[in-house]
């Protein structure tokens, strides 16, 4: 039987529950059952209607996905009430304790058109979705205010590996050796798939300056109208305080032994430059580096601030 994530409790214990061990697909370090799971994720069917949204954790994942299910749903919000946003939206790659469904077993659970979430690195991802050309939307956000985000997400989602101190986390994330790898391979990989592929490559910070701006695109590349207030209503519920405060976006369904948003709330600052407030300079420098080293050479820019 498939359970509830959220009734899966009795049948798993929380108290035994250890942080997450990572071990490498292909160079990428994936949390353990991710990885021990990776035959059947990489031989994931892909639908020709299918659409996926994919990001570097913490890029704004969970917004871009209910701005998706607002524009597909008319922008009602009484729909995009009908389920977590995680129910709504499965994350392909997860996999979680027994008897918590998979990622993919919630996918093939459900009817077409589906929108499906991921996390995978460009070259990781399942080729069914190159072979049907299925449509991909990309979010970046920039290195710093990732580092930060993902630093306090660590803390707080307790089957995340243990992140250290800033200094020790930062460090990690630098190399690379966090959970779904190197932020500068990711955006850049994906980057230059873009071309190729059925790709819309969106930015946190451009979401932020310009919501309605963003969400048109987002529209217009699933080839749908939105009109006048349609569009102002799916600008209105997807801003971060309204999201914040919507349990289907927020994250609060999760139990506490996962996610304990009293150590950090899930919807955290939701801000362009908070980085400022955690980065010493030389952290900050030791950043630009690398970033000049990987990404220098390519046209992929991103904003600290706005
Ligand atoms: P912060 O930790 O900087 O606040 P993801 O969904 O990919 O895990 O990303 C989570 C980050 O996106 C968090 O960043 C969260 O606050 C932010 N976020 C979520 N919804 C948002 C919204 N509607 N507007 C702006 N930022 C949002």
């Amino acid at each position: 039987m498939v359970m509830d994530f959220e009734s899966s409790s009795d049948a798993f214990d929380p108290k035994t529950l250890k942080r997450s061990k990572l071990v490498e697909v292909e160079g990428v370090p994936l949390l353990g059952l991710i990885a021990e799971n990776w035959g059947p994720t990489w031989n994931f069917k892909a639908r020709p209607d299918d659409l996926l949204i994919c990001t570097y954790p913490k890029a704004g994942t969970t917004w871009t996905q209910e701005i998706v299910d607002m524009i597909q749903h008319g922008g009602d919000p009484q729909i995009c009430a009908r389920a977590p946003i995680y129910k709504r939206i499965p994350f392909i790659e997860m996999c979680q304790p027994k008897p918590i469904p998979s990622g993919i077993e919630q996918a093939d659970a459900m009817p077409s058109p589906r929108t499906l979430k991921s996390h995978l690195p460009v070259h990781l991802l399942p080729p069914s979705f190159w072979e049907q050309n299925c449509k991909i939307i990309y979010v970046a956000r920039n290195a710093k205010d990732t580092a930060v985000s993902y630093f306090h997400f660590h803390c707080m989602d307790k089957w995340l590996p243990e992140p250290g101190n800033w200094n020790q986390f930062l460090d990690n994330f630098l190399a690379g050796k966090v959970t779904w790898g190197s932020w500068f391979d990711h955006v850049l990989g994906w980057w230059e798939a873009k071309d190729r592929h059925h790709i819309l490559y969106l930015f946190y910070e451009d979401m932020k300056e310009d919501p309605a701006e963003e969400i048109q695109k987002i529209a217009q590349f699933l080839g749908l109208e939105l009109p006048e207030p349609v569009l102002n209503r799916i600008v209105q519920h997807t801003m971060f305080k309204n999201m914040k405060a919507n349990p289907m976006a927020n994250y609060t369904t999760m139990p506490t032994w996962h996610m304990d948003q009293a150590v950090s709330p899930f919807m955290r600052k939701g801000i362009v430059g908070d980085w400022k407030k955690h980065f010493l300079v030389d952290q900050s420098e030791r950043l630009d580096d690398i970033y000049a080293h990987k990404l220098g050479g390519s046209s992929l820019t991103f904003r600290t601030q706005l």
